[in-house]
């Protein structure tokens, strides 16, 4: 394709969040954004970005409108030039991306929002992808987005190649397969002040416990890997608590350190905790922002709600499924 055909190469995809119950931290190739350990993760349904992207003959630049505001094309451009690469395609292109939730706060905005960009971009320039490239796709953008091209349980592999070529997401578990809810409670709407991607990087220069991480995650991701597969709640809670704080040691042991959570989130480990104790099996997960995520079955999920609402400084809780696979949803 030349681009200098007719026609309106104009496509709109969505993709869901995603959030990982073995958790990515620290990258192998900072240029080819690889990750340095492979990760594990649930796709949530309540949680999404739609992203609509123009290649436009009228366009001097490429263009980014997010939730209603123009902003920095950043890595957007970086994602539009493979795919104008691939296609032989030479227009700019408008992005138009809207979040249903808060942006950069710790909900993984980038995962859907690069997994909805990867999507859109391929349909829009009309060339085919499959989803193994598509996640490798959406990596380049943020690395928990090669995730969100996938619904239900997906895996992350950093693998070994130095193109990176090797490091891409694959499903693991369909979500119908094993049901579970999270309820997500947020403690703070506002956008982080330190990005994933510049926090992870301080960490990797200067956490002392940095390399165990890295060097422990293999074993980690084989017995969470086995636990998804055989639908264990009890050992993927514990293993996913476990990634959680392990991911949390290296950010507060970082200089400076990075120390995302607040006194609602805490509250919210304590809640958990409680409410496990007491006989309901829930177990918490937290990224790199202070919002606390609750694991539990679908049943529980209403008590589990109320519980973390009850937190002073929790000023929403949503309730999600696992969700669907990103998917072009209108195409011109
Ligand atoms: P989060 O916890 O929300 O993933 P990150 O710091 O990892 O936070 O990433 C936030 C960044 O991801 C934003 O500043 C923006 O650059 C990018 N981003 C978020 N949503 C979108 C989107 N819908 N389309 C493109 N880029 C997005
Ligand atoms: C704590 O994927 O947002 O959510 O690749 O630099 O864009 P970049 O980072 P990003 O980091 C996610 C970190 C995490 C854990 C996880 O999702 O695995």
């Amino acid at each position: 394709m030349d681009g200098t055909i007719g026609g309106d190469l104009t496509a709109r995809a969505r993709a869901h969040s995603n959030i990982a119950l073995a958790k990515y931290w620290g990258k192998r190739d900072a240029t080819l954004n690889v990750p340095a350990v492979g990760s594990i993760s649930i796709t949530l349904d309540a949680l999404h970005t739609d992203t609509t992207v123009s290649f436009d003959t009228g366009l001097a630049d490429d263009e980014l409108w997010l939730d209603g505001r123009e902003q920095p094309v950043g890595k957007v451009a970086v994602v539009l030039d493979l795919v104008r690469e691939r296609a032989g395609l030479d227009l700019r292109a408008r992005v138009v991306s809207e979040n249903n939730f808060p942006t950069g706060a710790g909900l993984a905005s980038s995962a859907s929002g690069f997994a909805a960009l990867a999507v859109a971009a391929t349909a829009a320039a009309g060339i085919e992808a499959t989803p193994r490239e598509s996640s490798v796709l959406a990596r380049r953008g943020s690395a928990s987005a090669a995730r969100s091209i996938f619904g239900g349980y997906a895996e992350l592999h950093a693998g070994s190649s130095p193109d990176g070529s090797d490091s891409f997401a694959e499903p693991l578990l369909e979500g119908e397969a094993w049901p579970l809810s999270v309820v997500v409670a947020i403690t703070d709407p506002g956008p982080k002040t330190v990005s994933s991607t510049a926090g992870m990087q301080a960490t990797s220069a200067s956490s002392p416990f940095y390399r165990p991480w890295v060097e422990s995650a293999p074993a980690g991701l084989d017995r969470m890997r086995a636990a998804i597969l055989a639908h264990d709640l009890e050992t993927v809670g514990e293993l996913a608590e476990h990634s959680c704080l392990a991911l949390h040691s290296i950010m507060l042991t970082t200089r400076p350190a990075l120390i995302y959570w607040n006194a609602a989130t805490v509250a919210g480990i304590h809640a958990v905790r409680a409410l496990r104790a007491g006989g309901l099996p829930v177990y918490f997960t937290i990224d790199a922002g202070p919002q606390l995520k609750a694991l539990c079955r679908p049943e529980d999920a209403a008590a589990v709600s109320a519980a973390l609402a009850a937190i002073p400084g929790v000023a929403e809780t949503r309730t999600s499924t696992l969700g669907p696979a990103a998917r072009v949803v209108s195409k011109s």
